[in-house]
């Protein structure tokens, strides 16, 4: 269930909450006594900052991942998935060390073994699942996953763990249990975003601000286009990037690329002796600026004039990162051409989304715009949807 898995999945209609209480139900009997949700995400921008303790904006998006949950005696874990229709238990052995469960239950278990890590009495607990977010497109499925079962766990068990320490402890859950090695963006991104706003977080010491991001007040839209890009081995290229990253703040000496400021790139960029880590040191140190010149505007009530720095960060992820694709790079054009204000792949690479930020009256004629655009190279056609800001994870009423 990696966010970075390929493929594309079509999810059942009808509401998500609804689904999972309904599936709960009629997997275990009886109403569940409560109900949890967990959105996914777009990364507004600051793209591969995260690792490398910089800045990033992601706002939650409103396709939610709804965890359906009551607790069950002694330490086992049930969990039934509307998207596999079947139910795994794993109990205290299982999660006693990293690997034990996989597939889509690794996310289930992983919390489970990062809160007994942490020192918490977990209860046993039978949860379903129902959701909204698209599996493999880079909009965080697995991050929605383990928000929304870290929410259920806390509140069954009268567990205690400020909002601020949630992130880590589900990230901790991808890293080790999973073995995805990513940063803090994702997880920080569904518990803590709020509705009408960006998310400014500082991955050093993970302090937020959030930003207003007002898309309806300002006439505008954020199209969200789905590349349906294959699978290009993402996690090995992910890793790699890392790699390089943290070979570059080696040999500047820094603790990581973050510690490099954007008057001292050419000086920095003069003293690495490999191209191929100047690229990468390059495309990190503008877009921690970036994004620090877009929360500027933001908070100037300017947002119009982000547009070009969306763009630009695009450029820098395809010419210095290395991480875009034909599909992502033709959306990216097709939909500048129409009109968009700027335009940027979004999440990890290798596929997955474009947002395009656009006039609110324009977003039809962009998306089609894109749809023709990819008909003419013979790509599969593109997804598309508008989004708005929208909640952190939460226990539903
Ligand atoms: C993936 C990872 C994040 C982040 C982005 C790139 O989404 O899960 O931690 O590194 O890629 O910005």
């Amino acid at each position: 269930m990696s966010a970075r898995s390929g493929g594309t999945v079509t999810h059942p209609s009808g509401d998500v909450a609804e689904r999972a209480a309904a599936g709960f139900s009629a997997q275990f009997g009886g109403q569940a006594s409560g109900r949890w949700a967990a959105p996914g995400r777009v990364n507004l921008i600051g793209e591969h900052t995260d690792y490398n303790e910089g800045f990033v904006l992601p706002f939650a998006l409103p396709m939610r991942t709804v965890v359906a949950a009551d607790r069950q005696d002694g330490e086992h874990w049930t969990v039934w998935s509307e998207l596999s229709g079947e139910a795994i238990t794993f109990g205290a052995d299982d999660v006693a060390e990293p690997g034990r469960v996989t597939g889509w239950g690794a996310y289930v278990a992983g919390v489970v073994w990062a809160l007994r890590e942490a020192g918490h009495q977990v209860p046993g607990a039978r949860l379903a699942i129902a959701s909204d977010v698209p599996l493999g497109s880079g909009l965080s499925s697995s991050a929605a996953l383990e928000s929304a079962v870290l929410a259920a766990l806390l509140d069954l068990g009268g567990l205690a763990l400020a909002p601020a320490l949630q992130p880590r402890l589900a990230q901790r859950a991808e890293n080790v249990y999973v073995g995805a090695p990513t940063g803090i963006m994702d997880q920080s991104a569904s518990i803590r975003c709020r509705a009408g706003h960006a998310l400014f977080l500082d991955c050093r010491d993970e302090s937020v601000e959030h930003i207003p991001f007002d898309l309806g007040a300002a006439g505008l839209a954020v199209l969200v286009i789905d590349s349906r890009a294959p699978h290009r081995h993402a996690d090995g290229e992910y890793a790699s990037r890392r790699r390089s990253c943290e070979a570059g703040a080696s040999a500047l000496g820094v603790a990581a690329l973050r510690d490099v400021g954007i008057d001292q790139l050419d000086a920095a960029l003069a003293h690495l002796d490999d191209e191929e880590t100047r690229r990468r040191v390059r495309h990190v140190v503008t877009e921690d600026q970036r994004v620090l010149d877009t929360v500027a505007l933001l908070r100037a009530a300017r947002v119009r004039d982000i547009g070009p720095l969306l763009t630009a960060s695009h450029v820098s992820m395809r010419d210095d990162f290395e991480i875009t694709v034909p599909e992502v790079d033709t959306a990216v054009e097709a939909a500048l051409a129409a009109g968009a204000l700027g335009a940027r792949m979004t999440g990890g690479g290798f596929g997955g989304c474009v947002l395009a930020l656009v006039e609110a009256d324009r977003a039809d004629a962009v998306a089609a715009a894109v749809t023709d655009a990819y008909a003419q190279r013979g790509f599969t056609a593109p997804g598309t949807v508008t989004v708005l800001p929208s909640p952190g994870a939460a226990r539903l009423l």
